[in-house]
């Protein structure tokens, strides 16, 4: 399907100012920008003279490299602000930041950070289109992208589709971009993992079933995606320990038995190997997680394409 949407200027803090249409329109240019990147010449000049901030007051491996790299293949300009090394360290507060980086001519934020809002103020501070890279624990949604993007390729749609999103529901900033998005998209979502690192009433809030058996909540799922165990939780009392927690809620061989033979494996990554997910699920054939890696790169560049108004003509005829 041909899409004529218009999506240059626009925020991405999260996916509930999407539509189902935007979405699908997303999805298609980011299939031809993975094209591109397929090449051996993995760069085309569609948005040669913009420039593109990347603000991580956060970590990260995959969100920064993948956006910096996307900046680069539609041949902007990217800088890179981490607020280790900055004036932030004398004192300098959000606000001045971004005036003194919008003085310096910035066409588009990228930004994360440990609070949720902080895509929101450098969005008002700048009057400039701002990507939300991860705020705290509330969104994440070029992850999410990325990942629907991902099980979109190989199945043509989301539609109908059971995915099973397995772990720390509570403190996810993936899953509520996920289950936002999923189910827009038409899926049937399933979250499962312990009571203690559920939120509550999240069946009423997002339309989703709630288990806490990983059989039953696998069971004939299309999709499987484990979340990160952020392993300082183990001191909080949330659960028993880390061993009873692969024990009941690991994703392993056996666990998927229960799924469709050819389930889709899916982490949003970093993962923990032996805790959340073992080795011989997480380096199956089932398994694409590396492809989400890849993918993201093209979700990415697609963002920055449709937003900074790049040319269909120019590169993506
Ligand atoms: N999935 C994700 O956000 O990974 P990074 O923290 O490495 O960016």
């Amino acid at each position: 399907m041909k899409h004529t949407l218009n999506l240059t200027g626009r925020n991405v803090f999260d996916l509930d100012d999407y539509s189902v249409e935007e979405i699908e329109k997303i999805f298609e240019t980011a299939k031809v920008m993975k094209e591109i990147n397929s090449r051996e010449y993995k760069k085309i000049p569609t948005l040669r003279g913009k420039t593109v901030a990347t603000l991580f007051f956060e970590d990260s491996t995959r969100t920064r490299i993948s956006f910096e790299l996307a900046v680069k293949r539609l041949s902007a300009d990217v800088v890179s602000f981490t607020s280790a090394g900055s004036a932030m360290k004398k004192g300098e507060g959000i606000q001045d930041t971004v005036y003194t980086l919008n003085a310096m001519g910035i066409d588009l934020y990228v930004v994360r950070h440990s609070c949720p809002g902080v895509p929101q103020l450098v969005n008002k501070y700048s009057n400039k289109p701002v990507i939300n890279a991860g705020d705290g624990r509330h969104a994440h949604p070029t992850q999410a992208l990325l990942d629907m993007f991902s099980i979109w390729e190989k199945t043509g749609s989301l539609k109908g589709l059971k995915i099973a999103i397995v772990g720390d529901i509570l403190h996810s900033r993936v899953v509520r971009s996920n289950l936002i998005g999923m189910k827009k998209m038409g899926a049937d979502v399933v979250v499962c993992g312990p009571r203690t690192l559920m939120p509550p009433k999240i069946e009423e809030v997002y339309g989703v079933q709630c288990e806490y058996d990983l059989k039953v909540a696998i069971k004939d799922a299309d999709v499987v995606m484990g979340l990160r165990m952020q392993l300082e939780r183990q001191n909080e009392g949330l659960f028993p320990g880390l061993g009873e927690y692969t024990s009941r809620y690991g994703l392993s061989n056996k666990m998927l038995e229960f799924a469709k033979d050819d389930v889709l494996i899916m982490h949003p990554g970093p993962m923990n190997r032996g805790v959340e997910i073992l080795p011989e699920v997480a380096d199956s054939e089932h398994s694409i997680i590396i492809e989400q890696v890849t993918n993201g790169v093209a979700v990415r560049m697609a963002l920055l394409f449709l937003i900074l108004g790049g040319k269909p003509g120019r590169e993506v005829a």
